[in-house]
């Protein structure tokens, strides 16, 4: 099956030029002006529009159990709304409880995952340690395509990575080639907080981010990038809310370290007054940690991302419905943390990026899919608009206005967190692994289509050393 994609400007992360280009079987074959269009092939008008890479959003949950509950996007519905938004591949974490293998877990997420519409690959989360895991960890990356490792420095009682998980997971991934991940929020201090806050009678949605203030973040982001260092790890922090985790980020940067930095839509462009909001229910939809902040965090969010010590931006996807979150009505800590947006990353930091000035076009595929592909060592089978690459495709029209809905939306979720929100330059047709998925405001999807994408490891110091000795006589490397 081959579709030509014709009249378009391809935008990539280094340059932007005019050409077609050319899908078979799932791969791009041809970039170039004039291709013609193969017997049978289906052509696609992009007449003024661009021509990008789909959308990877590193950071999402489908079907989460969490909390007490599951999120109500899976891994059908969730990569669905996705392509409707032009993203085309997503990053998912494997969560094993504490005390459970970590192989059985990857396992039971490969199961749920095999009904994704969109390619998909898994962060394992590291909840607890022992012998198990060390072992569990070299069988992911050597046989399973692994290269991450999540650990959430909040959430204590449940999935907190202590300080001694962390030394003990990071020392492990630098040893594989993986790279290390964490949610940085210092989770005996939120406790703390939740608990005074409570007592002092503040129940509500209100209460959520008086529990985290950005301090919290900044703590957690300053301790797990200092422990890298002295490992010697590759940090990726996610979800970056405020100044002081960027601040943390940048200044490590500064100094040599390799540290990367997440931003989530919502951040960018959300602040702390709707957990004021008087509803309930409008106040939950947004509970999530760590929490939207006041306006100054996030216009420092947006100087990251322009100046690059933010790479990335992702949507945290973790759709939880009006019932669901009804869990936590006499008390906020019980609400179920998450909210959605993978169907409208591209476009509200398409119109509120590019269309402010603050991202060029090249950045914006940066910043949605090419950094992420390079980061998570996909590139450039993802991530780029290049023969030989995935034919995951996102053809925009710039001039394309709608309102975001939660009456509209492919989302599972009874809330959109940018209801209302209007939004110029859309997505028109989003093709993946060489098929259009979307036209004309419809998805054309098909069950189980999305495959798992394995990432390999990155090259150690010992494969380094290794490649040095092969060019005399091949040394073998303990591991
Ligand atoms: O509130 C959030 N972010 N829920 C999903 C789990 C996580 O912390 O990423
Ligand atoms: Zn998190
Ligand atoms: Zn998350």
């Amino acid at each position: 099956m081959s579709v030509l994609v014709k009249g378009g400007t391809v935008v990539n992360a280094d340059r932007s030029f005019r050409a077609d280009v050319l899908c078979d079987d799932g791969v791009i074959r041809a970039v170039g002006e004039n291709q013609d269009a193969p017997r049978g092939a289906e052509v696609v008008d992009a007449g003024g529009q661009y021509v990008m890479p789909g959308g990877i959003d590193p950071h999402t949950h489908m079907q989460l159990p969490f909390m007490g509950t599951v999120a109500s996007d899976d891994f059908y519905s969730g990569t669905a709304a996705g392509l409707a938004g032009g993203t085309t591949m997503i990053i998912d974490f494997v969560i094993p409880d504490p005390q459970q293998n970590l192989m059985d877990a990857y396992r039971e997420w490969r199961g749920w995952a095999e009904k994704a519409v969109a390619d998909y690959s898994f962060h394992v989360a590291v909840t607890w340690w022992d012998e198990s895991v060390h072992k569990d960890m070299g069988t992911l990356v050597r046989d399973h395509g692994v290269n991450s490792f999540k650990h959430f420095m909040a959430y204590k009682g449940a999935i907190m990575a202590d300080d001694e998980i962390l030394v003990n997971s990071f020392t492990r991934a630098i040893e594989l080639g993986a790279i290390v991940t964490v949610h940085a929020e210092n989770g005996e201090l939120v406790y703390r907080l939740q608990q005074e806050i409570f007592d002092k009678g503040i129940t509500g949605p209100e209460g959520h981010p008086l529990s985290r203030p950005p301090e919290v973040e900044g703590e957690a982001a300053n301790r797990a990038i200092r422990i890298a260092e002295v490992l010697g790890a590759p940090l990726y922090i996610v979800h970056n809310s405020c100044q002081q985790s960027l601040e943390a980020i940048t200044r490590a940067r500064n100094e040599g370290q390799r540290v990367y930095g997440e931003v989530l839509a919502g951040h960018l462009l959300l602040d702390e007054s709707v957990y004021r909001h008087p509803d309930f229910a409008t106040a939950a939809a947004h509970v999530m940690s760590p929490p939207f902040r006041s306006k100054g965090h996030q216009a420092a969010l947006w100087r990251g991302l322009q100046s690059g010590n933010l790479q990335t931006t992702a949507t945290d996807h973790c759709c939880f419905c009006a019932d669901q979150k009804a869990a936590g009505k006499d008390d906020f800590r019980l609400i179920p943390n998450g909210t959605g947006g993978i169907e409208n990353r591209l476009e509200v930091l398409w119109h509120h990026g590019v269309g402010t000035g603050k991202l060029t076009m090249n950045e914006f595929v940066k910043v949605t899919s090419t950094n992420t592909a390079q980061i998570f060592n996909i590139y450039p089978r993802k991530g780029s608009i290049s023969v030989g690459a995935d034919a995951d495709i996102v053809v925009w029209d710039p001039e394309a206005s709608k309102t975001i809905s939660a009456k509209t939306h492919h989302q599972n979720v009874d809330y959109n967190i940018f209801e209302g929100m209007t939004v110029k330059g859309c997505a028109s047709h989003t093709i993946s692994n060489g098929k259009i998925v979307f036209a004309d405001g419809k998805l054309n999807v098909e069950r189980g289509a999305g495959r798992y994408v394995d990432r390999p490891p990155f090259a150690t110091y010992y494969d380094a050393l290794n490649t040095q000795a092969q060019l005399s006589e091949p040394v073998p490397v303990e591991r």
